[in-house]
């Protein structure tokens, strides 16, 4: 009789401890597809913990939706550091990613060991997440080296809003050769995922048949191995979301209600009533 147990899935598996990048390398082998979410605080990171999410990423997506910043470029290592703890202290079986900020990884090899250190040490994360391809391949090589596990980002890649001047899909025509010639070079530097943002589906789909790791797809069509949204934006409390974004309930208007209805039970004088006070 055999006793090799199969591998648990990433998405609805049974196991308690945390997912590891070696599980998220299995998944690719069997074609499992698994999603991810951003999370930036202890209660909403729980729920996802629970719902079976297994990877949280704390994402620089919060210098807009922590920190009402108009792009991610302003937030720092010391802005994300306690965001990315509280979900790592709340959180049991998801692999939790911090996203590297602008201007903490691209200098040099030492300036992006030393952040990415930080959010290992002082963040309690298990992974890291930098953007760009063969230009931070130094970077990746070095953090795989010291025993970080780092996860790509390429396509429109919001720290270089500036740069590429402003949001739109990234790899169309001869572009799409570039970004692929990207992604193998940070499989090759030792990244255990890469994340596709808005980039054309059949790009995508060519990029996830020709690597062995998996792709996260964000904007980049059904044919990558994983999907990632920002929270806010699949739960309806982002006020404009882009077009791939699809939204799963609608927060915004369930917190206006509960907000309407305390306020008015307040003026009105019926809250706090007997049920709710201390005799
Ligand atoms: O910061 C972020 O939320 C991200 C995801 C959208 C991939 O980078």
């Amino acid at each position: 009789m055999s006793t090799t147990a199969s591998a648990p899935a990433l998405y609805g598996g049974t196991s308690t401890r945390r997912v590891t990048v070696r599980d998220i390398a299995r998944a690719k082998e069997r074609g499992e597809r698994w999603p991810m979410l951003t999370a930036y605080d202890a209660l909403t990171a729980r729920v996802f913990d629970e719902a079976g999410i297994p990877v949280l990423l704390v994402g620089d997506s919060a210098a807009m939706v922590v920190y009402g910043h108009e792009s991610t470029v302003p937030v720092t290592v010391d802005d994300l550091l306690p965001l990315t703890a509280a979900v790592a202290r709340s959180t049991k079986r998801a692999l939790v990613v911090a996203d590297l900020p602008f201007g903490s990884y691209q200098g040099s090899v030492e300036q992006a060991l030393a952040s990415a250190g930080r959010f290992m040490k002082e963040g309690g994360a298990q992974a890291v997440k930098l953007e760009g391809g063969h230009r931070v391949a130094p970077q990746v090589e070095s953090l795989v080296a010291a025993g970080i596990p780092v996860m790509g980002h390429l396509g429109l890649t919001p720290q270089s809003v500036n740069a590429l001047g402003g949001y739109r899909v990234q790899g169309r025509g001869e572009a799409g050769a570039a970004l692929l010639s990207d992604a193998k070079e940070l499989e090759r530097a030792g990244a255990f995922s890469v994340v596709l943002e808005c980039v054309p589906s059949d790009l995508a789909q060519d990029i996830t048949e020709q690597l062995t790791i998996p792709t996260i797809g964000i904007g980049a069509g059904p044919h990558t191995d994983a999907q990632v949204l920002v929270w806010q934006d699949m739960a309806g409390l982002s006020p404009r979301v882009a077009k791939f974004v699809k939204t799963y309930a609608n927060l915004a208007e369930s917190l206006s209600e509960a907000a309407t209805g305390f306020a008015e039970e307040v003026v009105g004088g019926t809250f706090p009533d007997e049920a709710h006070s201390y005799s």
